[in-house]
């Protein structure tokens, strides 16, 4: 594994060892235990889009690894001003030991990759969110022991998310199930993709349906960064797709909820719900850090 692109790009195998490491360093920074093992390294972080979790918890990994991470947002590099992608890499990839970048297109990420010479982080892109799908799935096997078998349920727009979790769901043996309108479903190369998995993956058009006997429910925001424009749009096309009461008494009782925040409540989520599952959400949004330190190690050391 030399970069983290892209899910589709690791095998199940590859994503246990992220999250087997995760288990450990999560361990070890909870007991105290340094791990100074990136001790040196600089980590270049790349925005295009705004980020809370995902800037935050890639600087302080870095710092408790050892070494350091530089936020460098685009409205202030070259490349704002429109210098070359395939430049910025062969320059950066001289100063840098790894970079982490958000931006929208999945190309802008792979071509870093092509052009530079150090390990690339894709931190969010309209495509997929591989950070995030390795930190939820750290989460659901924290609580449930194991991933195998289990039945995630996505419900909402069919985004880079829902595209991550179909992906990274189905390599490590759940079953996925995602509820969308129609005109909102995931990407074509991951239903592709899913086609691989018969009868392991399911896309329907009910929410209640898609939610029967669910171990883990998970949602996401109708209007994702860079479609502002469209949010009035969005808000009707997705009334009544959301995790709610309907969804909750469908699944087991025992079900997780997750969401990858930030959250619209009232909208993907209710109050009540988004509430009553804040332990979990919140321990998700944690277990970023521990995921992505896993990342780094794997990639940088
Ligand atoms: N979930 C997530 O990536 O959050 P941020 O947009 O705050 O980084
Ligand atoms: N789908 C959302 C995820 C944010 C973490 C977005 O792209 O804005």
């Amino acid at each position: 594994m030399k970069h983290l692109l892209k899910l589709l790009d690791l095998s199940g195998e590859e994503i246990e060892e992220i999250l087997n490491l995760g288990d450990q360093l999560k361990y070890e920074h909870r007991h105290g235990i340094a791990h100074p093992i990136l001790a040196g390294k600089t980590l270049g972080m790349i925005f295009q889009k705004s980020s809370t979790r995902t800037r935050v918890s890639f600087e302080v990994g870095m710092y408790q690894l050892g070494g350091q991470a530089l936020f460098l947002s685009s409205r202030d590099l070259q490349i704002g001003r429109g210098e070359p992608v395939q430049d910025t890499a062969r320059v950066l990839s001289r100063y840098l030991d790894g970079i982490m970048i958000r931006t929208f297109e999945q190309a802008e990420v792979e071509s870093l990759a092509e052009y530079g010479s150090i390990p690339i982080i894709n931190g969010l892109t309209d495509f997929c969110h591989p950070c995030q799908v390795l930190a939820d799935l750290m989460t659901v096997r924290e609580k449930k022991g194991s991933l195998s078998g289990l039945t995630l349920t996505f419900i909402g727009d069919g985004n880079n998310m829902a595209n991550s979790l179909i992906v990274g769901g189905l390599k490590t043996g759940m079953n996925v199930r995602v509820a969308c309108p129609e005109g909102y479903d995931p990407d074509p190369r991951v239903l592709e993709f899913a086609k691989e998995y018969a009868g392991h993956f399911w896309l329907l058009r009910d929410v209640e349906k898609a939610a029967a006997g669910a171990d883990v429910l998970y949602t996401d925001v109708w209007a994702s960064m860079g479609q502002e424009g469209e949010a009035e749009k969005r808000k009707a096309a997705f009334a009544g797709w959301q995790i709610g009461d309907r969804a909750l008494a469908a699944a087991k009782s025992d079900a997780m909820v997750l969401h990858c925040l930030p959250a619209h409540r009232g909208e993907e989520i209710t109050e009540a719900v988004f509430e009553a599952h804040a332990d979990e959400i919140f321990e998700e949004a944690e277990n970023r850090l521990h995921a992505q330190k896993a990342v780094m190690v794997k990639l940088m050391k």
